[in-house]
């Protein structure tokens, strides 16, 4: 009689004994092979949490040369790291662009563990204005037209353009200037003639007045396509006059030429009269573009135009306008509000402090001569009004909501770990018995990727919501040790109201953030801390904020075994640094460039201390 056999309690079917070995032989081959093909893939290059082991409890050991995928493709030698470009550092962050940006850990192309991959840079098209400096002026009217050059500037950067302001120099180095010195002509038409032939001079882009701003969302149709730079036809737009022009250096050269050899010249008033109607296709379609040109403002913000008739006052309270239209189309945008993130909510309040702070900022409304105007684009707009004011919400997850604009905290592990534990005396043996892997990226990502994910896709997932085309324009991405950046004005295209004005009196100084009313409890934002813990998250935070600054030996391999215990995290704090750091450096070196013309005109001056006191713990 065949004996019952028992597996773990279960009956086995009865089978010859030489069929079980060779069932049990290809499973066996089978976990072979699987380990060989698939285990050199899944473990990134990177610190290995083998050097920090306390030898209490051992891991699985890989043999040395598992460590690196190459190794086990016999084409690939030692490579070197990729070149180290001009302008790819800043402090602690170092970066590389490239195509490639979407592999999940960086490390594995830089062959440098704190050397991110980003996108590469967007081209940014060239937008042009013409500024005569060289005019004499009053100094308070020049302050005035620099306030407004600098919001002009600042609205054409955050939507991905290069901004720039010529002057007659540029005018002055086209060969064809001494052809239109040597005309009798209407004065206006003359300084519209020396705008083209500083724009001829520089070629193919974008011609505006300064007064013209984009006044829509990114993904607009006629933003996208000046975006990308390539301008089929030498384009106007219907009712938008000189404000704007689009077109490349060919039919530019042509336009300015015909109206040179016009023997009407003299006796013209405007330029593009002076020209065959053929010369330009005229677009119907603006509604993302807004022109302030003086016949509007007349029009629809008289008690502007009266002021601006009286001097220099009228131009600042006309900048002051614009800025909270440019500030109220953002708003309308984002309708859903602001989500301040804040995954692994329990003891996160004092680290998401200053993304909800700059929050709070943005859904104020900001000063404005006329609070209940729209711009001369957007006639149904809906103000800004204190009594509806844009919902703040602290949701532990990212969602892609179109609607919803998110501003992220990434912690460092340590600090992550510091406030999750609540405590600030980890140790190795806590950090891998207690601590559960990149619990922050896991807690981020929970709804977009779903659980049950393993690391890498959820790293692709945050890289796409920060760095994408689409990420840049609904997110921003803080890192939870650092100040938050200066220069947010640039990313958003408008001056952040720093102070409330929603109390009806400017004057009200800002409550310190204890003092701030907290949003109500809702259960989709999370738990609220009461005020000792949040006191104690502060020293937490502090401490994390002093560890990144300087470690003793000991605390340094703590750092190393945190960051080998959570890879992804640790990425994605990275990444986010870096990609921050990078927008950064683009900004200045353009800005290093841009100095040297028009008189400087059209830069940042005697600006305030900016948001240091606020932000100031
Ligand atoms: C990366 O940065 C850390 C901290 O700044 C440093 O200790 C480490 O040596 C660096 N690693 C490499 C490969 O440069
Ligand atoms: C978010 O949604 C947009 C389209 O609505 C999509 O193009 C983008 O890739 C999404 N981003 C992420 C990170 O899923
Ligand atoms: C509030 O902001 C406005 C405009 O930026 C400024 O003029 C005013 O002095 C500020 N008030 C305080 C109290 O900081
Ligand atoms: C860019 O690099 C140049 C030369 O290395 C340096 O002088 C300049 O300060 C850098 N600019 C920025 C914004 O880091």
């Amino acid at each position: 009689m065949p004996v019952q056999r028992i597996f773990f309690g279960w009956p086995v079917p009865a089978m010859p004994p030489r069929r079980i070995a060779v069932l049990l032989g290809s499973i066996a081959l089978f976990a072979v092979i699987t380990l060989v093909f698939t285990l050199p893939n899944s473990i990134p290059s990177g610190p290995s949490l083998g050097r920090f082991t306390d030898h209490k409890i051992s891991l699985p050991k890989l043999p040395k040369t598992f460590s690196s995928p190459s190794i086990l493709s016999p084409f690939r030698v030692a490579a070197h790291p990729p070149p180290v470009l001009k302008n790819t550092t800043s402090g602690d962050s170092k970066w590389y662009s490239n195509w490639n940006w979407l592999s999940p850990f960086s490390s594995s192309v830089t062959l440098d563990e704190n050397r991110s991959l980003l996108p590469p840079l967007n081209e940014r098209p060239p937008i042009y204005t013409y500024y005569d400096h060289t005019q004499k002026k009053a100094a308070d009217l020049k302050a005035a037209d620099n306030a407004l050059l600098l919001t002009w500037r600042r609205a054409w950067w955050a939507q991905g353009f290069q901004p720039i302001i010529l002057s007659p120099a540029e005018a002055l180095n086209n060969p064809l200037y001494a052809e239109l010195q040597t005309l009798e002509l209407d004065s206006t038409l003359k300084v519209e003639l020396s705008r083209w032939l500083a724009w001829e001079n520089m070629g193919t882009g974008i011609l505006c007045n300064y007064l013209v701003f984009p006044m829509g969302a990114q993904e607009d149709h006629l933003l996208s396509f000046l975006r990308r730079g390539k301008y089929p036809k030498l384009t106007r737009f219907e009712n938008l006059g000189h404000g704007i022009f689009v077109g490349s250096k060919a039919e530019i050269t042509a336009a300015v030429k015909t109206a040179l050899d016009n023997p009407e010249l003299k006796t013209a008033k405007d330029f593009i009269s002076t020209v065959p109607k053929e010369t330009f296709q005229v677009d119907p379609h603006h509604e993302s573009v807004a022109y302030y040109d003086p016949v509007v403002v007349k029009n629809k913000y008289p008690k502007i135009d009266e002021a601006i008739s009286k001097g220099a006052n009228g131009l600042e309270i006309l900048n002051k306008l614009i800025i909270s239209h440019l500030h109220g189309t953002w708003r309308n945008r984002f309708s859903k509000g602001i989500a301040v993130l804040k995954p692994e909510p329990d003891h996160m309040s004092a680290a998401i402090e200053p993304a909800f702070t700059l929050a709070e900022f943005l859904a104020q409304c900001p000063e404005s001569p006329m609070p209940s105007s729209c711009p001369p684009n957007r006639p149904k707009c809906s103000p800004c009004m204190a009594s509806t004011p844009l919902k703040i919400s602290t949701p532990p997850t990212y969602r892609n909501t179109s609607e919803l604009y998110t501003i992220g905290t990434v912690p460092h592990p340590f600090t992550m770990a510091v406030l999750s534990s609540f405590r600030d005396n980890i140790d190795v043996p806590w950090i891998r018995r207690e601590s559960s892997r990149d619990p922050w990226i896991t807690a981020l990502t929970k709804e977009v990727s779903g659980t049950g994910v393993s690391s890498a896709p959820r790293i692709i997932k945050f890289k796409e919501a920060v760095a994408s085309e689409h990420g840049t324009f609904h997110t921003l991405w803080l890192t939870a040790e650092k100040e938050v950046p200066q220069d947010l004005d640039w990313r958003f295209g408008f001056t952040i109201p720093r102070n409330a004005t929603d109390t009806g009196k400017s004057e009200t100084p800002v409550p310190g953030p204890e003092r701030r009313p907290q949003p109500k409890p809702d259960p989709k934002n999370g738990p609220v801390a009461n005020p000792d813990d949040v006191k104690k998250e502060r020293e937490l935070l502090k401490r994390a904020k002093d560890f990144g600054q300087a470690r003793t030996p000991a605390e340094e391999k703590l750092r190393g075994a945190i960051e080998a215990w959570n890879l992804a995290d640790t990425e994605a704090w990275r990444f986010a640094r870096a990609f921050l750091a990078r927008s950064r450096v683009e900004r200045l070196k353009w800005e290093e460039e841009e100095k040297h013309y028009v008189g400087g005109a059209g830069a940042e001056r005697g600006k305030s201390s900016g948001w240091g006191r606020w932000f100031d713990d």
